[in-house]
């Protein structure tokens, strides 16, 4: 249904998590390879082909380069959900004679705990494993659910919702022990924080161009080569992509994500410090001018550009509604139209009315000093608004 949505003209996007703007520089970098270099990169028999090629092929290192891996490890997709199923299902399909178990997280990504039940129902065993209130994963409980049969473990880079990082490290260190797989959805990650699939013994990693200011519809996937990673691919067809993802590939989109992914290997330190910067003020902002603030997940161990903020006895729907011009969301993008309390807030151990009053709020690359000012002023305003409200029917029966 199209409900003829206008963005308000002094709107303040604050969801960088659902997804980021495509920076201009990338959107440069994109643009000769939609009508001047339109070649299919696959038909290399001219120029027009192989010009296409060699654009991809740059791309390819391009990616590489900020995850520390070999260009040909890089799989194109069409972005982080195909990624995840291509990596989860295709890996576990391939072992499953030899090792039919898998191991995830309860605050993975819906695309990540919907390949592992796919699985289930294909007669694989999953182990879904609980996280911490602060929104990380026992190591020690990790490798107690590894076993000789394990053939994958999955586990987020950053959390979505409450961008909490987890110990890729010595998640990697555990699973590789047990000769396991390891995955790792980078989706909200890549290129946030440091990655780097040797150091952190990441076997699978999952990309996502439209969270990191390229545009939606085009992703990756690292795929080890040494020790080799083998995966039974998702789609039949032509081959390309050393026969992982058949299909024409892209190269204005596979462009865009090799810019991006270039553009936050020289600025990410930088952005970083700016970001958490933000996030400081804004909170104490918050913090100074509202009573019953909570934070969701790790306050030290979490990416700049995100906070998850509660606010005792206002839910958050009412909150979003009282702010139709500050883009805020609650839960993940695919589920914010359900009333149903996030899951992932559930699995830190918040309760439903806990969970119910809290926000998503994601800043990034674009974001300023004084729009966050302006959000933090109105949020003030309407948090305290709908407290007063929501008293004043309390005394009201009172008297
Ligand atoms: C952690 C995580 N995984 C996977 C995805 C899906 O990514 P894409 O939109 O590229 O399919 C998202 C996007 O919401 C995400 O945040």
């Amino acid at each position: 249904m199209i409900n003829g949505a206008r963005v308000p003209p002094d709107a303040i996007y604050l969801d960088y998590q659902a997804t980021t703007p495509t920076d201009p520089r990338v959107v440069d970098a994109m643009m000769p390879y939609l009508v001047q270099r339109f070649g299919n990169p696959h038909s290399t028999s001219h120029a027009f082909g192989q010009e296409a090629a060699d654009a991809v092929e740059r791309a390819r290192e391009q990616v590489a380069a900020l995850i520390g891996a070999e260009a040909r490890e890089i799989v194109f997709t069409s972005g982080a959900t195909e990624s995840n199923n291509l990596a989860i299902k295709g890996a576990v399909r391939f072992l499953k004679s030899r090792r039919s178990k898998l191991v995830t997280v309860a605050t993975e990504h819906k695309c990540v705990l919907e390949s592992c039940r796919t699985l289930v129902a294909e007669g694989c065993e999953l182990t879904v494993l609980p996280v911490d209130r602060d929104g990380r994963l026992d190591l020690d409980r990790l490798a107690a659910a590894i076993d000789d049969r394990t053939a994958l473990v999955s586990v987020m880079a950053v959390n979505n919702e409450i961008g909490v990082i987890q110990d890729l490290a010595a998640i990697g260190a555990i699973a590789r022990a047990a000769g396991a797989l390891f995955h790792t959805d980078a989706a909200q990650a890549f290129g946030k924080v440091p990655l780097d699939v040797t150091a952190q013994k990441i076997d699978l990693m999952s990309i996502s161009g439209h969270k990191v200011y390229a545009p939606k519809g085009i992703g990756a996937l690292y795929v080890r080569r040494r020790p080799r990673v083998r995966l039974e691919p998702l789609f039949s067809g032509g081959g390309q992509e050393r026969g992982l993802r058949s299909g024409t590939l892209a190269p204005a989109l596979i462009v865009a994500l090799g810019a991006a992914a270039e553009i936050a290997g020289r600025e990410r330190a930088a952005e970083a410090d700016r970001l958490g910067g933000l996030a400081a003020s804004f909170l104490d902002r918050l913090t100074e001018a509202l009573e019953g603030v909570a934070v969701h997940g790790n306050r030290t161990d979490r990416i700049p550009g995100n906070l998850n903020v509660g606010f005792a006895g206002v839910s958050a729907l009412a909150l979003m509604a009282a702010l139709p011009d500050l883009a805020l969301s609650v839960g993940s993008a695919c589920t914010s139209a359900d009333v149903e309390p996030s899951y992932v807030l559930s699995a830190l151990g918040l309760d439903d009315a806990t969970a119910a009053s809290a926000v998503r709020i994601g800043f990034g690359r674009f974001t300023t000093e004084a729009e966050l000012l302006r959000a933090a002023g109105r949020m003030i305003a309407a948090v305290a608004g709908l407290r007063s409200a929501g008293l004043r029917p309390a005394l009201e029966a009172a008297t």
